[in-house]
Parts: structure tokens; sequence; C-alpha cells
């Protein structure tokens, strides 16, 4: 991980059911196309200890962890996944995809949840450091919407969805408070239309802030 990277790394962030895992194909299939070699992935998750990890997080009842243990599990397993799979994949110069990275863990447990700020920039700081994402895409969605589009695939992953509305809005303002404290690498994108508009924004936003993008390096 101290190897400077040569690959891009791009995070796609949002509440429950936006639709990144949707976006997130469609991007990778375009960058696949002009010859990049995409890695897609999730968190929590994207590694085999990770996916573990996951597990403990995403089912069972919403109060099972405190704060700061939720917040201890969600960095584990991104050190995990960073170490294991993304920093190897940019050091031989992939496009990294993932669905949520650590703007997650500031809005879910820091913003939304009862971990604070603070805390979830400290942990930053030691489990991700400088290995920020190149480009975040936020995916910006009514909360009702998001709900409904969650609880038609959910299965046994609804801990998190069943913290509740005022939980979810919480989220949400939380992103767009993210996304504007660092705009140079967040863009927020209305993902309310249908997919093939926000897909065009997606690629817009990376064509304009990832020029080199277009053709792989
Ligand atoms: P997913 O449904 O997008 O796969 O994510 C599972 C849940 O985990 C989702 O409700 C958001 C939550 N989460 C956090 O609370 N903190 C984090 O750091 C991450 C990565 C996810």
């Amino acid at each position: 991980m101290t190897e400077p990277k040569s690959g891009v790394f791009i995070s796609f962030e949002g509440g429950d059911g936006v639709g990144k895992s949707t976006q997130i194909k469609r991007l990778a299939e375009r960058l696949s196309t002009v010859g990049w070699d995409v890695v897609t992935t999730r968190e929590p998750g994207g590694s085999p200890g990770a996916e573990a990890i996951r597990k403990l997080l995403v089912e069972g009842d919403k109060d099972k962890w405190s704060p700061m243990t939720e917040a201890l599990l969600m960095v584990a397993a991104r050190r995990d996944h960073l170490e294991r799979v993304i920093a190897p994949a940019l050091e031989r110069g992939a496009v990294v995809i993932t669905d949520r990275f650590s703007d997650s863990t500031m809005a879910y447990q820091g913003m939304a949840g009862a971990l604070g700020t603070h805390a979830a920039a400290t942990l930053h700081a030691l489990v991700v450091g400088d290995n920020n994402p190149d480009l975040t895409i936020i995916l910006d969605l009514p909360i009702e919407e998001g709900l409904r589009r969650a609880s038609d695939r959910a299965g046994a992953e609804t801990r998190f969805e069943s913290k509740g509305e005022q939980f979810q809005q919480a989220v949400r303002e939380a992103f767009l408070t993210i996304a504007r404290s660092d705009p140079g690498r967040c863009v927020v994108i209305d993902a309310g239309g249908a997919v093939e508009e926000t897909e065009r924004a997606v690629w817009r936003a990376v064509e304009s802030r990832l020029p080199a993008i277009s053709a792989p390096g």
C-alpha cells in the first residue's frame, strides 16, 4: 500500500436503494469496452474477510452493535478490502469502482448515527489515510423511493433499512454535506429519473472529472 498508485479509484455513495449497483455495472461495462481493466467491488465486503464481517453488520437487530463497535467492524472490513483488493488493483493500473467506501462510515455512523464526526474522521485517518477515491459519485434520491426500491430486494440484509425514515433522511443529508465539503472529489447526481438518464449523468461526471479515462492509460 505504499507504492504510488497508477490506476483510477471511483466510489459510488448514497442512501439505500438509490441504484448504485445498476450504475456501477453500466459504468464498468463502458470502461471495459474502451479497454480498461475494471474491478467492481463493494463495502462492507469486497474481500473474503470483509464479506464475513459484512454478514455481522447487515443482518439482525438494528441495535445489536454499539455505535463504536459498528464503526470498528466497518473499518476493519475496509482495511482488509483496501489491502487485499483495492490497493493491488490500483497498483497494476486498473479502474476500481466500489459500491460504498469511507463516506458511508462518515454518513451512517459519524453524522446520522451516534459515533460523531470526530471519531469517524479519526478512524478514516488511521485506516484509509491518503487512499481516497479520485472521484466519488453520490446518487441522490428521496428516501421514500430509495427505501421502496431497497425493500424489493432486501432478503436478510435489512439491518440498516430498519433504522427508520428519520435515520435515512439524516443519511441523505449527510452525503449532501460531505459533497459540499469536498467538491473536488464528489459529484452529486439526481437518481430520480430513468436509469439511462442517470447513466448519462454518471458518464458526463466521469469524463469531465477524469479526462484521461476516455482511453486507457
Ligand atoms: P449496501 O446495502 O449498500 O450493500 O450496504 C449495506 C449497509 O451498510 C447500508 O445500509 C449502508 C451500511 N454501511 C454503513 O453504515 N457504513 C459503512 O461504512 C458502509 C460501507 C456501509
